[in-house]
């Protein structure tokens, strides 16, 4: 009996996890913050490490990411893309080097050096050049198999088309990360709820007309298949990838032993509100490629990388009320004013709630005791409600049928990049009839950012 019920709890979990991955992979949406779908995750392996009877034919560990979509042609990959393993902590990344040194049979006290590159949180991609001439990109898709998005990886300027160097080998998959800046993210975060997204959805654009609107970006970090490469270790790699015109993290450092990984993490974290693009870890490479060679991998992963995730922070308050706020571009965008509470060093009192879908999906209410979650210096914003302790009294929150400052009907309109209703609600004034959205222009009109892009 007691079985069975691990079992349902098990399944309940992996149907969870199910959701997210669809959400994140093929719907460019992602339900959860990324510390919670770690925690999930790491839940899932804990289940399957204890209860060797479980049936885990649907075990998400052995799988990366989800099924390519309908709308692009699949292509299988050369060599696999793989996911990596993850460390919270400095106990995780000691464990990391035992196995490493058990597996290679080195001393305790040898040395071992490691990349320790940023990870950005985008979308990976990878792309085959033969003869150094650009001939196809793929997606990630499930790692066996992507899609083929060339021409929407074409319009994108970090991506060599063609390369003239002797050195560059005759057929090569050079894999890295589409990502989009904050700063550029600003003009699109009406349509997307966060860079990740926006980059995703413009990445599998039907139209690559509508890719080339959005300044996606690229940074190389590794490679798959390979005919004629000859560089020996990960740090050579990345200098070769700055010679043959590919952009790679500034932030990359060669470096050894887990106190000066340490070191380096905790000074990338400080650092991170000031990068204009996000990063969710660091992730150390064993530089030495023929270590990696001998070390190979495990399940869908490499033994000889592993992603060194920052914490979120948290806390928990109080909503106080939900207000309304009106955006230049007559965006609804409804904000929760919490009890004051220090997270992380920062005094927090409001926190966004993106959309009307979003506190209908999570059912936030006035009242309601909350999870907030403030990472690097984006808005904070409310993960979850409890709703155990909610109060008796509480009403479900309904968003305003009118605009708070005109009066006039709120409306969702069709999103023709997402191909759906909008998340967002807007007011449907026109011209400067609302008050809110002519102080809003104004406002815009004047500053530094309307200089910068215009
Ligand atoms: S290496 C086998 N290097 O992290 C090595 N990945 O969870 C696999 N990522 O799918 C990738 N920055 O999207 C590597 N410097 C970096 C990275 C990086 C970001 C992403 C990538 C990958 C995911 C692994």
């Amino acid at each position: 009996m007691k079985k069975k019920l691990i079992q349902k709890e098990y399944d309940k979990k992996i149907k969870l996890i199910q959701r997210y991955n669809k959400g994140y992979y093929e719907e460019n949406n992602s339900e959860i913050s990324d510390a919670d779908y770690d925690l999930l995750k790491k839940e899932i392996i804990e289940f399957e490490k204890k209860y060797n009877f479980l049936n885990k034919s649907n075990s998400p560990t052995g799988q990366v990411g989800y099924k390519p979509s309908k709308n692009f042609k699949k292509v299988l990959h050369r060599v696999p893309m793989l996911s990596l393993g993850n460390a919270f902590t400095e106990n995780d990344l000691v464990n990391f080097e035992k196995k490493i040194k058990n597996f290679l049979s080195l001393d305790e006290s040898s040395s071992i050096s490691y990349t320790a590159e940023p990870k950005i949180d985008g979308i990976s991609a990878s792309l085959t050049y033969i003869n150094g001439e650009f001939s196809k990109g793929l997606s990630r898709g499930d790692g066996k198999e992507g899609e083929d998005i060339t021409s929407n990886l074409s319009t994108i300027e970090d991506i060599p088309k063609f390369i003239n160097s002797k050195e560059f080998p005759q057929e090569i998959d050079i894999r890295g990360e589409v990502f989009i800046q904050n700063s550029d993210f600003q003009k699109l975060k009406d349509k997307f709820a966060n860079p990740r997204n926006a980059a995703s959805g413009s990445l599998r654009q039907k139209d690559p007309e509508q890719t080339k609107k959005i300044p996606l970006k690229f940074i190389a970090y590794t490679f798959g298949y390979e005919k004629g490469l000859i560089v020996n270790n990960q740090s050579d790699f990345l200098k070769k990838l700055t010679e043959w015109g590919f952009k790679t993290n500034p932030l990359n450092i060669l470096n050894s032993g887990v106190k000066n990984l340490m070191k380096n993490y905790q000074e990338v974290e400080k650092k991170r509100a000031d990068i204009d693009f996000d990063i969710d870890g660091i992730v150390y490479k064993v530089n030495d490629f023929a270590m990696q060679k001998r070390l190979g991998n495990v399940a869908n992963a490499p033994r000889w990388a592993i992603a060194h995730k920052f914490s979120s922070n948290k806390a928990i308050s109080q909503i106080l009320e939900i207000e309304i706020q009106v955006g230049r571009t007559g965006a609804l965008t409804p904000v929760a004013k919490i009890k004051p509470i220090n997270i992380g060093g920062v005094i927090v009192s409001n926190a966004t709630l993106h959309n009307e879908d979003e506190i209908n999906r999570k059912d936030i209410r006035v009242g309601d005791t909350a999870v907030i979650e403030r990472a690097g210096d984006v808005i904070p914003h409310i993960l979850s409600v409890d709703i155990k302790k909610r109060l008796k009294n509480s009403k479900k929150f309904t968003f305003p049928a009118n605009c708070p400052s005109c009066g006039s009907k709120t409306i969702k309109e069709f999103n023709k990049i997402t191909k759906k209703i909008d998340a967002v609600r807007r007011c449907s004034s026109e011209g400067y009839y609302c008050d809110k959205i002519s102080i809003e222009k104004l406002k815009h009109f004047v500053s530094k950012e309307a200089f910068i892009n215009s």
